[in-house]
């Protein structure tokens, strides 16, 4: 049961089902601001629905790019080429921590002054791996105490760089090839480990030029974008919550059709075979250069597992829901790596500590990641979702092999990235 502020969520004897999964959260935002920019009319179709999304479409909406939906469920963006209107009031990016960093690359190529915000959670989280190298390309960004939101980007002309973030971040990389765009010569990109590729696909597929050496992405600016027509695949990291809640329970069978299948994504799957999952994936097909197949996944022992290094960029979605699991695994979960994951929508080592501890669980919370052990019994209990949408749907999964029911306190979180989650839970747990 859903209410707009909490959740039931009682314990299941196992799930079963075939779930349609929403479009991909990362290729909708970089597929919405790329057509925004486009010379032409864009149309996607899956686009997701999630609250996150809808943020990137205000934005473009206020920067003269019209967008509809279509009969069919599918958005029409009509693109405005690379010189975007000036926008007439606040672009306000919401909770999306992708919306305010991938756009700004954009903005700050505009002859205009453009003001983003965000709400109470992404108005605490860093700016300044965006700000510094913008500003080395000639952007001047005003922002709050500690480089934090709200940003005013006085865009203009840029210069390429060649630069080396120091955290491993996939809207940190799209947001400087996006800038790369506008700047005279050529921008690099040269990534700490391999982050998600949809920035550097999603170029491609509006007909830029971007190149890949080693961890290196390079553009060379003043090309110009065409619109396409795309079928977003499903979300793996929304995937993610139902192939965890197989893995709950041996017997179980989830069918997920059509999901992002991007090797840059998919190690996930190479972690939940590792932990016992048995998975198989069909019809692989291919999208606009991204990868999209069927997973077949299938409970049976559920094994231990160390996440860390490369790992753990690869995973940092997943991880509460890993984490939230994990008790319930023969040998638990170790996280290693993770600081990163402090300054996501929530301090999410911290909210996933405390909410495994509310459910009985012993758990050893690290500055940089937690270690779970496994073989533990959980208890229902009322937990809070601290306004993070993963930490609401990771509980909601974890509540299904507990003791009792779980009363989860800000589970609308989930319309963040998946609005009709706990109706899809729901259709899947059997009692
Ligand atoms: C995303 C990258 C990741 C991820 C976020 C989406 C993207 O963030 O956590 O949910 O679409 O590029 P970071 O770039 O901060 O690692």
């Amino acid at each position: 049961m859903v209410s707009s502020s909490y959740a039931v969520v009682r314990p299941a004897r196992t799930v079963r089902g075939v779930v349609r999964i929403p479009g991909d959260k990362s290729i909708s935002h970089r597929y919405a601001m790329l057509a925004a920019i486009a010379e032409g009319t864009s149309r996607f179709h899956n686009f997701s629905g999630a609250r996150d999304c809808a943020s990137t479409l205000d934005c473009v909406a206020k920067l003269g790019c019209e967008w509809k939906r279509l009969e069919d469920d599918a958005i029409e963006v009509r693109g405005v080429g690379p010189r975007l209107n000036a926008p007439a009031e606040m672009l306000d990016c919401g909770n999306s921590g992708s919306t305010m960093r991938m756009l700004s690359g954009i903005l700050a190529g505009q002859p205009f002054t453009s003001d983003l915000c965000g709400d109470e959670s992404l108005s605490r989280r860093p700016m300044a791996r965006i700000i510094t190298p913008l500003s080395e390309m000639g952007a001047k960004i005003d922002a709050a105490e500690g480089g934090r939101p709200p940003l005013r980007i006085h865009g203009g002309p840029l210069k390429s760089i060649h630069y080396r973030p120091e955290v491993a971040s996939a809207q940190v990389k799209s947001c400087l090839l996006f800038a790369g765009l506008f700047a005279a010569g050529e921008t690099v990109v040269e990534e700490p480990v391999r982050t998600r590729d949809h920035g550097e696909i999603a170029l491609r597929a509006f007909g830029a030029e971007v190149e890949r050496v080693g961890n290196a992405s390079r553009i060379v600016g003043g090309q110009r974008l065409r619109p396409i027509e795309a079928h977003v695949p499903g979300d793996l990291s929304s995937a993610a919550f139902f192939l965890c809640a197989a893995a709950l329970f041996p017997g179980s069978q989830i069918t997920l059709p059509g999901i992002l299948m991007n090797p840059t994504r998919a190690r996930l799957l190479d972690i939940l075979v590792q932990m016992g999952l048995k998975v198989s994936v069909a019809h692989l097909e291919e999208h606009q250069g991204e990868l999209v197949g069927t997973i077949e996944a299938r409970g049976a022992v559920w094994k231990g597992a160390v996440v860390a290094g490369a790992d753990t960029a690869a995973l940092i979605d997943e991880i509460p829901v890993l984490a939230a699991v994990a008790p319930y695994s023969d040998g638990g979960l170790e996280v290693r790596d993770a600081k990163e994951l402090r300054v996501k929508e929530s301090d999410r080592i911290a909210a996933v500590a405390a909410n495994l501890r509310k459910m009985g669980a012993e758990v050893e919370e690290r500055p940089d990641g937690m270690r779970i052990p496994g073989g533990q019994h959980l208890h229902g209990a009322e937990l809070d979702s601290l306004g993070d949408h993963r930490i609401a749907m990771a509980f909601a999964v974890a509540a299904l092999r507990a003791e009792g029911d779980t009363k989860i306190c800000g589970a609308d979180a989930a319309g963040v990235s998946y609005p009709a989650f706990f109706e899809e839970l729901a259709t899947v747990a059997s009692r």
